[in-house]
């Protein structure tokens, strides 16, 4: 590669004899390079420093600090370090050759000069340095282009690192408004569910209050007709002993001594059965009980008997089994503060679930065969040992629930049922009644082919939300 020279190449030339540079500077001039020339050590320092040569060359054997000091104190300088230095030196000087190069020298010239040797390596070490220059400068520009790179890269990261967090922060708040969205969705189902049954029960049970009303009203004067009426009777027997044969044919038939025993029997079973009519009706009413707002005193029993009168039918006798059995053990408990209506929800859901599993295994097994092994729900009452707390366990014994899916059941939307026979939403409400509205515990133990115990616990005092 050839370097073109421009003006700005200076040569320093050093040496104490006003002849030495007069030949050098006449061999290298007419190269377009300027000359500057020192006569001692120290001088060329100073004028190196300020001019900045490309190139100097250097005497060794000068009065002062000669040559070898000079180039030393020129590397030692951050400023003049890098300028190449040539020395001149006798031609047979080897080992002042040898030196000059250890002291960092890049050649040397011997003395006498011969022009065209001292042309060709100032040419040759001018080349050389440009060439270092240039590839100082390419270096410094792919270094700081690698530096831009690097900042560049950096800063990607950053936007990746920052579009990731944005990524999963929206991912999370999205998530959030879902599961929002599901509870909200899962209430209005089951508000809208139980508020129809409610209004249908309450709707029943204020109907049914007219009849009860006007039945029990009139039962006393019927048993005070029915007196008179009699007592008219036996009052005829006695004014008229001998009432002839069409009158005594009639009071045979109509076996007149039955009667006067067996309508007073009637008439009080009707006052029993108006009696269970209304406790029904009280029954009805209890189960659809309006709480939405405050949480009220409530007998846990109450809620469970009304519960099960609303699911009478299902636990009756069918054409794939007999009745299912139902066993109640309830302990003394205080009434508890509670959402009474949403309770009552609670047992339902467990209820109808159990009732559920019962129908489901009945239809695998023949009616003599349920008749020695009856279908049964056991539901126990009793005060929690620890603090002070209310158990309801409801336990049947039907299909049983596979371990791997206890974990799931309470799961929104999980169900094993066919479509339209179950939502998967019983047990999600039920948890949510239980344990959000009320601070309480629902768990379960179930095994494979024995059955499944439901345990609800509740604080008997409302906690504060
Ligand atoms: N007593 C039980 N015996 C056996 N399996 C049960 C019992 N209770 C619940 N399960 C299982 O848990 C699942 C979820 O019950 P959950 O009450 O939440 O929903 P579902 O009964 O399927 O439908 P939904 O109650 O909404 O009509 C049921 O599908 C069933 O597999
Ligand atoms: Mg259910």
């Amino acid at each position: 590669m050839t370097i073109s020279f421009d003006q700005a190449v200076r040569i320093l030339l050093v040496d104490d004899k006003p002849t030495n540079l007069k030949v050098l500077s006449d061999t290298l001039k007419g190269h377009g390079w300027t000359m500057l020339v020192a006569t001692d050590g120290v001088a060329a320092i100073e004028q190196a420093q300020y001019a900045q040569p490309s190139l100097i060359l250097l005497d060794v054997m000068m009065p002062g600090i000669d040559g070898f000091e000079t180039c030393q104190r020129l590397k030692a300088h951050a400023n003049t370090q890098a300028i190449p230095v040539i020395f001149m030196t006798a031609l047979s000087d080897t080992e002042h050759k040898v030196r000059g190069l250890e002291m960092g020298a890049v050649d040397y010239i011997t003395k006498p000069f011969q022009q065209k040797e001292v042309i060709a390596r100032v040419k040759l070490h001018l080349n050389l340095k440009f060439l270092a220059q240039e590839l100082e400068e390419k270096n410094g520009f792919l270094t700081q282009e690698m530096a831009e790179k690097t900042a560049a890269e950096s800063r990607l990261q950053q936007l990746a690192q920052e579009l990731e967090r944005k990524v999963a922060q929206r991912t999370a708040e999205l998530s959030d408004s879902l599961e929002h969205l599901q509870q909200t969705q899962l209430q209005l189902v089951q508000n809208e569910k139980m508020s129809a049954l409610g209004n249908l029960v309450a709707g029943v049970a204020h109907e049914l209050n007219n009849p009860i009303g006007f039945l029990q009203s009139n039962l006393e004067p019927l048993q005070d007709y029915i007196n008179d009426l009699f007592g008219l009777v036996k009052l005829y027997a006695k004014t008229f002993p001998n009432p002839g044969p069409e009158l005594t044919e009639r009071i045979t038939a109509i076996e007149l001594d039955f009667l006067e025993q067996d309508l007073p029997k009637i008439v009080s079973s009707w006052t029993i059965g108006i009696k269970r009519i209304e406790t029904i009706s009280n029954s009805l009413r209890t189960f659809s009980r309006e709480d939405k707002e405050h949480k009220v005193l409530f007998n846990v029993h109450d809620g469970l008997n009304s519960t099960l009168l609303i699911l009478k039918h299902r636990l009756k006798a069918n054409r794939t089994r007999p009745a299912i059995q139902v066993r109640t053990h309830y302990q003394t408990i205080p009434e508890i503060e509670c959402f009474a209506g949403q309770l009552n929800q609670v047992f339902m859901n467990l209820l109808a679930n159990a009732i559920d599993t019962l129908d489901d295994i009945s239809n695998t097994l023949s009616f003599e065969a349920l008749q020695t092994r009856p279908n049964v729900i056991t539901i126990s009452t009793g005060l929690a040992t620890e603090d002070e707390s209310i158990v309801i366990k409801i336990e049947d014994n039907g299909a049983g629930i596979d371990e791997a899916l206890q974990s799931r059941i309470f799961d929104h939307l999980f169900t094993t049922k066919a479509v339209g026979r179950g939502t998967g939403l019983g047990l999600t409400i039920a948890r949510q009644i239980v344990v959000d509205k009320h601070g309480g515990s629902i768990n379960v133990k179930s095994t494979l082919g024995q059955g499944t115990c439901f345990t609800v616990i509740l604080p008997v005092k409302a906690k504060k939300a």
